[in-house]
């Protein structure tokens, strides 16, 4: 196995807003997420950059962890983000050991790799904004280091509640979807900086593997090469869009690299069914339908507004053996976030 960065285990995606009482408000109604805990990191809570705050809002749902950033001011952290790509998926965020953070420092030396930012919460807690998304296809990491208590411990500014249910099923972080320009290139350099030992790859085309898109309510020719895989808490999808039209096809135009997509339900189609109502209620709408047959119906959802540039996976099996309809085995289930 290659050497790859010592990031520790992986924690939570930060999703980068405008507007982060929309963004709690909207992800809450969305995930049924009950409370936030929100921070100023600003002025004396952000030694060394006092004057380019952001603010941070992390809710811990039943079966997810969010975190939420605002920039303050153009030199924020987080802010070149949100001027190439609005609100969106930014980065990947783990935990690591003071030990550990010292030999990822090295790696990072001797590979090149620099820093966005290097932050000292409170003067107490370190974050590092690895300078990774030339590297990992527009993907961003941040490692907390669990130090001085770690970040739970860092006081809170305000407590946001909220009494929501999900409108769907809320499973799991199953995997983040990454919208790459070539596969091959971002296996190896996943490979090679954060340790995946294997890809499951898969030639997703409408005709074969797939049965029909339907993509902005017209029938589309898609094709797509993807390929998951998991390890230390990370899973990834990577999908490098191909011929035809699509929801990677229309990312990659529009941002070039990073995560498009985040998926979280399983569910019956006639819970997916009887959720729609409540789903156009709030503004969500169903971007694009693909069909397996006999395996499944996948959804991405358009969900931007109300949370804050993020576009959700929903999948509902035709049966309840499908990833045997697909051939799929226990271990490959596993790598795509099973
Ligand atoms: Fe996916």
């Amino acid at each position: 196995m290659a050497d790859g960065l010592t990031l520790g285990r992986f924690h939570h995606i930060g999703v980068v807003v405008s507007d982060i009482d929309a963004a709690m408000k909207g992800n809450s109604r969305y995930f049924g997420i009950r409370q936030w805990s929100v921070r100023y990191f600003e002025a004396e809570r952000l030694p060394g950059l006092s004057d380019n705050g952001f603010i941070s809002a992390v809710g811990v749902g039943d079966s997810l962890t969010l975190e939420l950033l605002q920039p303050l001011t153009p030199d924020s952290p987080h802010a070149p983000f949100r001027s190439w790509r609005g609100e969106g998926m930014s980065h990947a965020v783990s935990r690591c050991s003071p030990a550990q953070v010292e030999r990822l420092q090295q790696q990072l030396q001797q590979r090149g790799i620099g820093y966005s930012h290097q932050l000292n919460l409170d003067g107490k807690v370190r974050s590092l904004q690895i300078d990774s998304r030339p590297h990992l296809s527009g993907l961003g990491l941040e490692v907390q280091v669990d130090e001085g208590g770690g970040f739970d411990d860092l006081a809170v500014d305000r407590v946001v509640n909220y009494e929501f249910s999900p409108i769907l099923p809320v499973d799991k972080l199953y995997h983040v979807g990454i919208v790459v320009n070539d596969r091959q290139q971002a296996m190896e350099s996943f490979r090679e900086l954060l340790d995946f030992p294997e890809f499951l790859p898969m030639d997703l085309e409408v005709g074969t593997s797939l049965s029909s898109v339907v993509y902005k309510g017209e029938s589309v020719d898609h094709s797509a090469q993807v390929a998951f895989s998991r390890v230390n808490g990370f899973c990834f999808e990577i999908m490098q869009p191909g011929l035809g039209h699509g929801a990677y096809q229309d990312f990659q135009q529009e941002y070039g690299q990073g995560m498009q997509h985040f998926f979280p339900t399983i569910c019956d189609q006639s819970v997916f069914d009887a959720a729609i109502p409540q789903l156009q209620q709030v503004g969500v709408e169903v971007m694009l339908k693909g069909v397996i047959d006999g395996v499944m119906n996948y959804y991405y959802l358009t969900t931007e507004k109300l949370l804050g540039g993020v576009t959700i996976e929903v999948i509902c099996p035709h049966e309840q053996a499908w990833m045997e309809v697909m051939g799929m085995t226990p271990e490959q289930g596993y790598l795509i976030g099973l």
